[in-house]
């Protein structure tokens, strides 16, 4: 008796579907074994499959030849998300479940020993597997439905395997999970930027970056507020979009860094990887391809405080994400792309002790030594910092002076100059603008990407000034984002 369970699996990002077959046959020695290509999670699936099965108060066919099929077989199945699966197509195989209802569901989830359905990453990217499969329905884990349910299927929460037999029997109605409701998971940012006080100037940077999606480098001595700064730019990004929040989602569902309790992102994501993380943690990879924090910031923000602490290979390894907007990971048989659409802001000293850029300190840093600490970070790679800032100490009166513009001021006119960056061709650059532009070109030292750079700088500033064209006004302030590092070195 062959019976069919149909599921769904996660490559990198990409849904594939996998069919669940069981052959039972009456043997006088049973046996029990699962084929095609899995790892350990399912081999394990084993044990989970005949404790959960015991433990839902079902007979167990003992008296049988269990052979499970994973097809199809060249692909590598990993993860426990299988018991469920096989477990019931073993029942359905032994007559205890109508194989014709099973085949109309398809379904995924982790068996604990007592028979209770756990959740497993990635959920909304099976469950858009499944709808691509021309399914309609799931069963799931209840604490995963309200996530898959975004794909847009009909998704039954199941909390038992007990249950997930009864729902199939026909023996329990089990109301389809509906999809979250966005207004439920709106989260209040905790910092604001009123509490930022003076740093006008970086302030203006965070503002830019945020309107026009520019990478931004924050440089000075300590406690001038550059890490304050920099966590406060994911709250002046507008929300996202419906498809964003899906895509967004989709990446933290398969790396299972979605917030406990929230199953949509609705919001950039802030990721703030510590230097001391490995490569592929950063920028993604590893022997099963995982995404890294490049991609976990895509459509938000990364932040790579202390930018020097980096080691080279890392920094290096993110030119091309800042490039693309995806990281592209070996993996068997070919290669594995990760959206990484970042805007990149990142803090460093001047020097190594810091006192530089400081009036009130020393700084006793030999030239060598402050070249070698800027050295870490390449030319190619502050080519992609499209505004650098210099961050002084601040003086005394502007530590005491009232709050600054809170978030949501800046938010709505951050809002309001994504709008018009959208509208195509409204933004020209005059004739005087281009001008200026040629000119600086032959000045200052400047790629050609450092180019198109600025005239995308200026086009940003034109945009959040309302005006119809880009003025040579707006391309020297976008030039002043280009003397590397704000101070000369030495
Ligand atoms: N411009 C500022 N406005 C208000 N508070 C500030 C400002 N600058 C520094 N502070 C205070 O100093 C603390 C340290 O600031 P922050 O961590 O941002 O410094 P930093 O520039 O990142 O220094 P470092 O180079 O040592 O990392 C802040 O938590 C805040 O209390
Ligand atoms: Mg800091
Ligand atoms: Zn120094």
């Amino acid at each position: 008796m062959v019976a069919r369970a149909i599921t769904s699996t996660v490559v990198g990002l990409e849904p594939r579907r996998v069919d669940v077959e069981a052959h039972l046959i009456s043997a006088d020695l049973p046996s029990f074994a699962i084929v095609g290509l899995a790892d350990r999670a399912c081999q394990e699936a084993k044990h989970r499959v005949q404790s959960g099965i015991v433990n839902a108060m079902l007979p167990w066919p003992a008296r049988n030849r269990i052979t499970v099929n994973l097809a199809p077989a060249a692909l590598r199945k990993e993860g426990s998300g299988f018991d469920l699966p096989i477990a019931l197509a073993v029942l359905a195989g032994s007559h205890q479940i109508p194989i014709g209802r099973l085949l109309e569901h398809a379904c995924v989830g982790e068996l604990s020993l007592d028979g209770r359905v756990r959740p497993v990453d990635g959920t909304i990217a099976v469950a858009d597997g499944v709808r691509r499969a021309g399914l309609k329905f799931l069963v799931c884990a209840a604490e995963s439905a309200s996530e898959a349910a975004l794909a847009g299927i009909q998704v039954i929460p199941v909390s038992h395997l007990a249950q997930a037999v009864a729902y199939l029997r026909g023996e329990e109605e089990i109301p389809f999970a509906a999809p979250p409701d966005s207004g439920d998971f709106e989260e209040p940012f905790v910092c604001d930027l009123a509490e930022v006080r003076g740093q006008e100037r970086g302030r203006r940077a965070l503002e830019l970056a945020a309107a026009g999606d520019h990478n931004v480098l924050l440089a000075g001595p300590p406690g001038t507020g550059k890490t304050m700064l920099a966590r406060r730019l994911p709250g002046i990004l507008p929300p996202l979009t419906r498809d964003e929040a899906l895509e967004v989602t989709r990446i933290h569902s398969v790396a299972g860094t979605l917030p406990a309790g929230r199953p949509i992102m609705l919001t950039p994501p802030f990721r703030a990887p510590h230097h001391g993380a490995s490569a592929a943690a950063i920028v993604g990879g590893g022997a099963v391809p995982r995404p890294g924090e490049a991609s976990l910031a895509h459509r938000g923000v990364l932040l790579l405080d202390e930018l020097p602490e980096f080691p080279r290979t890392v920094l290096e390894s993110l030119r091309q994400p800042l490039e693309d907007g995806v990281v592209s990971v070996a993996r068997v048989g070919g290669h594995a792309l990760f959206p990484a659409r970042f805007r990149l802001v990142a803090t460093m000293n001047l020097c190594p002790c810091g006192g530089r850029g400081d009036p009130a300190a020393e700084c006793g840093c030999s030239p060598q030594r402050i070249s070698a600490y800027r050295e870490k970070v390449s030319r190619a790679l502050l080519d992609r910092f499209d505004l650098v800032v210099a961050m002084p100490r601040p003086r005394a009166e502007e530590l005491s002076a009232p709050p600054g513009e809170v978030s949501a001021t800046v938010r709505s006119r951050v809002v309001a100059g994504r709008e018009r960056l959208r509208d195509g061709d409204v933004l020209r650059r005059t004739e005087a603008a281009s001008t200026l532009l040629d000119r600086a070109v032959e000045h200052v030292p400047l790629s050609g990407r450092g180019r198109a750079r600025v005239a995308r700088v200026a086009r940003t500033i034109a945009a959040l000034a309302g005006a119809d064209s880009v003025l040579p006004e707006h391309l020297a302030e976008a030039l002043s984002y280009r003397s590397p590092l704000g101070v000369p070195a030495a």
